[in-house]
């Protein structure tokens, strides 16, 4: 008989602040935590609308907070529809009167030169990453904040070489981009979609998502401070429904959004008989799959990056693993034995593996997952990592004996949560692992180059990593197939979105 989620629960929770190296394992490491001293945040938090923060036309402000602590970290304000009308007539200005005038090489200089600021404020931009959106700093520090610079570095390089991107084309600027995206990559989420944009000659509407919204802000301060042309990237904040108006907004050209099918489905409805044009990237329910002949302890490590770090607040997220049967019993130990040394807590710690969940919302989301999938009779595996009392916290979770039809299985959960399936041919696994509505990214574990040949041209996934998981660079292609979205970010393939081709 399965243990129920809140037996299990009351199991893993013990007393106690945050504490950075809570967990119940052999290895024990003194707190690391990364000091706050050095960072500078604002009380409250106006409108970024041409080069200037403003205040909201309704005077509304809301919170965001600490999910690790849940306490408040600053007031940020409401963009209501004079806001956004403001916001995409400045980026209208700025692009007709000197972005799309500006030569392409100077274009680029400014490209640069927030490059350049990132990585001098990279310190400052990890630790609110980290504070405001629970992710363990060694994730905003080591990936989010230098992938985010890499990308204004990297399309930077392409504002004066678009003719070689497209050869024997002539690529133009679309106008004004609006650009809306999600809590868990926050910064990074904002550098895929402001670098391309700029660097093809548009301009930049972008909402940040309402629990995430400090660092898009401070990299705000960043472009101020670059002397970019006033209105050329435009940040304001406010959740769905100023989301809805920007997407609505007629002199709105472009529209790029990442977050979740249900809304993406809104998007292309709301945008449907317009000409704007439309990128999508959505939810993900991406497979793992080891094979027999794979090195099995780098395979697990690989699983546990792909699912665990960042509390499966990834959208490409390896959340469904198939493993063959003969080596079955041997992974299934050794991700447990793994999972026994993953600390969970404090997200400013620089030991701790798994930080905290993105909002209250969201760890009820897994939660009434959890509770599904011991109803719908898999077996509940969750690694004895001790739990702060206060905040967000989810212990990693195994789900085994799944199977296709479990909605554990086939929907998104967005958290720790890894569902476990067998197999035992190569058809196998690829029929199953096909059948999701989704088609992110999927990762292969295998000795033999054949086999990763035949699966990546196989697999209905916009990315299969083989050896690995979860590696990210400016210069490769992102998106999805299904209900994963359509159209490209990053690469040269990231740059189509953004122009018009005569
Ligand atoms: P969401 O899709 O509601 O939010 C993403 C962004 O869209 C936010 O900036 C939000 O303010 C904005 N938004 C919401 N409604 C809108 C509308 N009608 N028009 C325009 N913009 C709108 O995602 P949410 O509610 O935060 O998370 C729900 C689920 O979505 C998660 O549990 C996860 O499964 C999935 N998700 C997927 C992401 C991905 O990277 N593919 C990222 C975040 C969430
Ligand atoms: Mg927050």
């Amino acid at each position: 008989m399965p243990k129920t989620i809140s037996e299990k629960k009351s199991e893993i929770k013990t007393n106690g602040e945050i504490h950075p190296a809570s967990h119940a394992s052999k290895w024990n490491y003194a707190p690391s935590p990364e000091s706050t001293d050095h960072i500078h945040l604002e009380k409250q938090y106006g409108l970024f609308i041409n080069n200037q923060f403003v205040k909201p036309h309704s005077n509304k402000y809301f919170d965001t907070i600490n999910p690790a602590t849940e306490e408040k970290i600053a007031d940020i304000a409401e963009a209501d529809e004079t806001d956004v009308d403001n916001a995409v007539k400045s980026a209208k200005n700025a692009y007709e009167k000197y972005w799309k005038k500006l030569s392409s090489k100077e274009r680029g200089k400014y490209i640069y030169r927030i490059a350049r600021m990132i990585q001098e404020r990279s310190r400052e931009l990890a630790v609110i990453e980290s504070m405001d959106g629970g992710k363990p700093i060694r994730e905003s520090r080591d990936i989010d904040v230098p992938l985010a610079a890499n990308h204004f570095f990297y399309y930077a390089g392409w504002a004066d070489k678009l003719e070689y991107a497209f050869p024997n084309r002539k690529p133009e600027p679309i106008g004004v981009a609006g650009q809306i995206i999600p809590w868990n990559f926050p910064l990074l989420m904002a550098a895929w979609k402001i670098a391309p944009a700029l660097a093809c000659g548009n301009t930049v509407v972008l909402k940040p998502a309402e629990t995430t919204s400090l660092t898009a802000l401070k990299l705000a301060e960043i472009i101020r401070d670059c002397d970019l042309p006033p209105g050329v990237v435009n940040i304001i904040t406010g959740a769905g429904k100023t989301g809805a108006v920007l997407v609505q907004h007629p002199l709105v050209n472009k529209i790029a959004f990442t977050g979740s099918t249900e809304v993406g489905k809104i998007i292309q409805k709301a945008i449907a008989g317009t000409n704007k044009k439309l990128t999508l990237e959505l939810g993900g329910k991406s497979a793992n799959i080891i094979f027999d002949d794979a090195p099995i302890n780098e395979a697990v490590e690989g699983i546990i990056n792909g699912i665990f770090f960042n509390q499966g607040h990834v959208c490409c997220a390896g959340s469904r693993l198939f493993v063959q049967e003969s080596v079955y019993d041997e992974v299934i130990r050794k991700l447990k034995h793994r999972m026994k040394s993953l600390i969970v807590g404090n997200p400013l710690d620089k030991n701790t593996d798994i930080g905290a969940i993105n909002s209250k919302s969201q760890l009820e989301k897994i939660h009434y997952y959890l509770d599904i999938g011991v109803k719908e009779g898999a077996t509940i595996y969750q690694s004895t990592s001790i739990l702060p009392t206060k905040g967000y916290f989810c212990a990693p979770t195994l789900f085994l004996e799944t199977s296709q039809s479990h909605r554990i299985v086939q929907e998104e959960i967005f958290g720790p949560v890894l569902t476990i399936q067998t197999f035992r041919t190569v058809e196998e696994v690829i029929e199953k692992a096909n059948n999701t509505p989704y088609g992110l990214a999927a990762g292969v574990w295998t000795d033999k180059g054949s086999k990763i040949f035949n699966l990546t041209s196989k697999m209905r996934a916009g990315v299969v990593w083989a050896n690995t998981y979860n590696k990210f660079d400016p210069t490769s292609p992102f998106g999805g197939y299904k209900e994963s979205g359509f159209g490209r970010e990053g690469g040269l393939h990231g740059l189509l979105p953004y122009v018009n081709l005569r």
